[in-house]
């Protein structure tokens, strides 16, 4: 244990009209500051998570959170960018930088503003985070990538679209209780299950359903060191952090294994001398109802090709033996690509901390694991967090 999460912010996430990036993160940066009651002065080092690449004309990031409080002039920032895990690898230069000793606070916020851009234009930038090289003629952007990999599944362990839709339904279940979610109504079985005018295929078997949407949002975190965090009203301690670079392109891996995130979750686990089932709840990256069904394998919670057991036995719901994603997770939380790997660490920590929004807050929340990943299965980081006291 050499880090702790000491305030948080989270924003609501959703199509944010009238909102920047700016703004965003000028309003997470205060907010968090003010959750670990401190001052702005008291910040040594920022990191701005940002992926970007075309959703805002504003490239560079860093200094914007300077914009927070006059106090930040002349602070260190720096943008940080990883795809998808932008969040958390933004939080893992913060913790390199309380571990090097250059920092006693560091600020980090997470923030994506995407839909100035529509669907199709979100999905051009999206597609960046594939091996452009032979991967960028997918159609549908990163749903196409998707697309894809569950073909792949279905067509080694048949077809899984009762499971995909279940995914969806449990999701939205929980993403109604999440003031902080982009959707919060439930979607019936019937509608996630069936296409439809409302529920298209967008790419392969996925349809609207199965997919996250385009949307805007900040979060941020205040890390600090074990010392001071124990002085402090609230502290979420890193019990294990790891981080995982498969190779890009999809033709060198075996790309339904998931062996980037599966090899993070043995390591994180082992370093944090546990069980993956005494975590009391996982936050895991469902860009894709797919992505998640792939995950409880790579988690270890079952056998390959056997994920959907894990859906249709109970065990990921709120009151099962693993509960995943009660946030809602990206598919009803929405999925602002920078803020994302944030977000998850945020909605963990108001957990371990019994602060989670009414109807969220689980009743025995005492480990967590946060699974967050970058393009397809390619940077993969797990946290796993508990109450330092
Ligand atoms: N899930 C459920 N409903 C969705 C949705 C989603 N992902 N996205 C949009 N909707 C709903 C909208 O709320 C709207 O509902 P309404 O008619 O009741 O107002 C309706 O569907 C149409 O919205 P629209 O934005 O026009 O849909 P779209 O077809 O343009 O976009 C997707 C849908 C799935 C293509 C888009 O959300 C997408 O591209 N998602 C993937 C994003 C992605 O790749 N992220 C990175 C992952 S690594």
């Amino acid at each position: 244990m050499t880090a702790c999460i000491v305030g948080w912010s989270h924003g609501k996430f959703g199509k944010l009209d009238g909102e920047t990036s700016e703004s965003l993160i000028v309003k997470a940066a205060s907010e968090a500051i003010a959750h670990a009651g401190i001052e702005p002065k008291d910040v040594d080092v920022i990191y701005v998570g940002n992926m970007n690449g075309g959703f805002v004309r504003q490239e560079f990031h860093s200094s914007l959170a300077l914009q927070a409080h006059p106090d930040l002039r002349f602070k260190p920032s720096t943008r940080v960018e990883n795809a998808c895990a932008t969040g958390s690898a933004a939080i893992h230069m913060g913790l390199n930088t309380l571990a090097a000793g250059k920092a006693r606070f560091v600020l980090v916020v997470g923030v994506e503003k995407m839909t100035e851009l529509n669907s199709a234009q979100a999905g051009e930038v999206l597609i960046k985070a594939s091996y452009v090289a032979e991967e960028a003629t997918i159609e549908a952007g990163f749903a196409g990538i998707f697309g894809k990999i569950t073909s792949a599944y279905f067509q080694r362990y048949g077809d899984k679209s009762d499971a995909l839709a279940k995914i969806a339904v449990k999701a939205h279940k929980n993403g109604a209780k999440n003031p902080f979610a982009h959707f919060q109504k439930e979607f019936a079985y019937d509608f996630c299950r069936t296409p439809s005018d409302k529920n298209p295929f967008v790419a392969g078997p996925l349809k609207r359903t199965d997919c996250s949407p385009v949307t805007d949002g900040a979060a941020a975190v205040i890390l600090t060191d074990v010392g001071t965090a124990l002085g402090m009203k609230q502290a979420i301690a890193f019990r294990a952090t790891e981080h995982v670079n498969d190779f890009l392109p999809m033709s060198r891996r075996d790309i339904i294994k998931f062996e980037g995130p599966q090899l993070a979750w043995q390591r994180a686990l082992k370093s944090a001398h546990l069980d993956l089932l005494d975590l009391s709840f996982v936050e895991s990256h469902d860009c894709f109802t797919s992505a998640e069904l792939i995950e409880y394998e790579a988690m270890g919670l079952t056998a390959p090709g056997e994920g959907e057991r894990a859906i249709h036995e109970g065990w990921v719901e709120r009151d099962g033996k693993l509960p995943v994603n009660v946030s809602g997770g990206l598919k009803a939380k929405g999925h602002p690509v920078g803020a994302t790997g944030v977000s998850m660490h945020v909605m963990s920590a108001m957990q371990l901390s019994g602060t989670a929004p009414e109807g969220l807050q689980l009743p025995k929340a005492k480990l967590g694991g946060v699974f967050n990943m970058g393009g397809a299965a390619v940077a993969n980081y797990v946290s796993i967090l508990e109450p330092l006291r």
